[in-house]
């Protein structure tokens, strides 16, 4: 073995038994000004040991050496975590031995008669495995951060969830119990009150106290969805019914049952889908008819809103203020589904839920309760 060490050196390991071509090798490097440390080795055993127990950064391989080829060396590295470049520095080996070689995954090929180039190509070879190395640590980073996104939009769903059903509580409990009060005080003083004026007001107060239960009623089951206790047919044909009643257009719910159980968080999530969507259309659609089907056959859920209105621009898809689609595209992936939003200019849009309902949710959340 034969070394040569300069401080900040690139350490090269050179797979080579030809001294006077080691020699060469040497020479040259040197006169290229270049800070290196060069290790010759000539058999496989002290190859892969070296490269096993030694830290460096380019490996120099001439292509036929006694009893075994680079390509040997080449093969036996390839449970290495790090696999650091790779040129094969020989004399012709022909064009097909050459084309393997790079078709393997080694660096660089060179022939020994051009070994003036020898700096550039190591140089090269460096440069071109930082930045692969530095791609890999961007992905890396990328889905560790695409990770903790979908943890946190997760773990904002469930909070949301939680302090909606709380407000809900607070409502049934605290407004709902005085206006059942009220009620009852009403009531009782149209029963013992004889004055015709004051019985005209208790009426008009008891037509106040109905508006006022019903509104509570109403932002209720906005806020906590318990009609979902009775199915996410019945959850989602109520919304049908609210959103015709509230702005006149007609729609249409078709559902197509299989007998999966559907999880409270997945029915949720259905339903919130189904409310944000129809919010959407009452606010921008313009349309004249909406069609809501609702399917579990083959262990897949899909949910699929539809209207007949103005379509969504492309502008529009990325407005920077808007959460509603983005919101239900990240709970369906919670949910291990997805969302397809497919729309085109004055012939519609059409919202498209799909979960399946056999695979467990990939995160495990905690269950909210609708
Ligand atoms: N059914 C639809 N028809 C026409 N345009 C739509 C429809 N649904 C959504 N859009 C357009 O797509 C945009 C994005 O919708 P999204 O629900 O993500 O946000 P938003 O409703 O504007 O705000 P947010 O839901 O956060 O209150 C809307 O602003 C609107 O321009
Ligand atoms: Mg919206």
């Amino acid at each position: 073995m034969n070394q040569e060490l300069n401080h900040k050196s690139i350490h090269i390991i050179h797979l080579e038994d030809s001294v006077m071509d080691h020699d060469m090798v040497l020479r040259t490097l040197r006169h290229s000004g270049m800070s290196f440390y060069l290790t010759r080795i000539e058999n496989l055993v002290d190859f892969f040991h070296t490269v096993s127990a030694v830290n460096f950064d380019v490996i120099l391989a001439d292509y036929q050496l006694p009893g075994f080829t680079a390509i040997d060396a080449w093969n036996g590295l390839q449970n290495q975590t790090k696999l650091p470049p790779f040129i094969l520095f020989s004399g012709a080996i022909g064009e097909a031995a050459a084309v393997e070689a790079i078709k393997l995954g080694m660096s660089d090929y060179l022939l020994k008669d051009d070994v003036a180039k020898l700096p550039h190509v190591i140089n090269r070879a460096l440069a071109m495995q930082e930045a692969r190395l530095t791609k890999e640590r961007a992905t890396t980073e990328l889905a560790a951060s695409e990770q903790r996104l979908a943890k946190f939009a997760e773990h904002l769903q469930t909070t949301i969830e939680e302090e909606r059903a709380a407000i809900a509580r607070e409502i049934h409990d605290d407004i709902g119990g005085s206006l059942a009060a009220i009620k009852f005080d009403l009531s009782w003083l149209g029963r013992h009150q004889n004055d015709p004026a004051a019985k005209t007001h208790i009426e008009a107060a008891n037509a106040m106290l109905q508006h006022a239960l019903g509104a509570s009623q109403r932002i209720m089951m906005n806020l906590r969805p318990a009609i979902l206790d009775q199915g996410l047919e019945a959850a989602v044909d109520w919304l049908a019914r609210e959103f015709e009643r509230r702005t006149g257009t007609p729609t249409t719910l078709r559902c197509n049952h299989g007998r999966t159980e559907i999880s409270k968080p997945i029915q949720l999530t259905a339903y919130r889908t189904a409310q944000e969507a129809l919010t959407n259309i009452s606010k921008y659609a313009q349309c004249t008819e909406v069609r809501i089907e609702l399917s579990d056959s083959e262990n897949l859920l899909t949910l699929e809103i539809t209207d007949n209105g103005r379509g969504i621009l492309t502008t529009e898809r990325t407005k920077p203020k808007a959460y509603g689609l983005k919101g239900l595209q990240e709970r369906a992936r919670t949910m291990g589904g997805w969302l397809d939003v497919s729309s085109s200019q004055a012939q519609g849009t059409s919202i498209t839920l799909s979960i399946p309902l056999t695979a467990p949710p990939p995160t495990e959340g905690k269950e909210v309760h609708a």
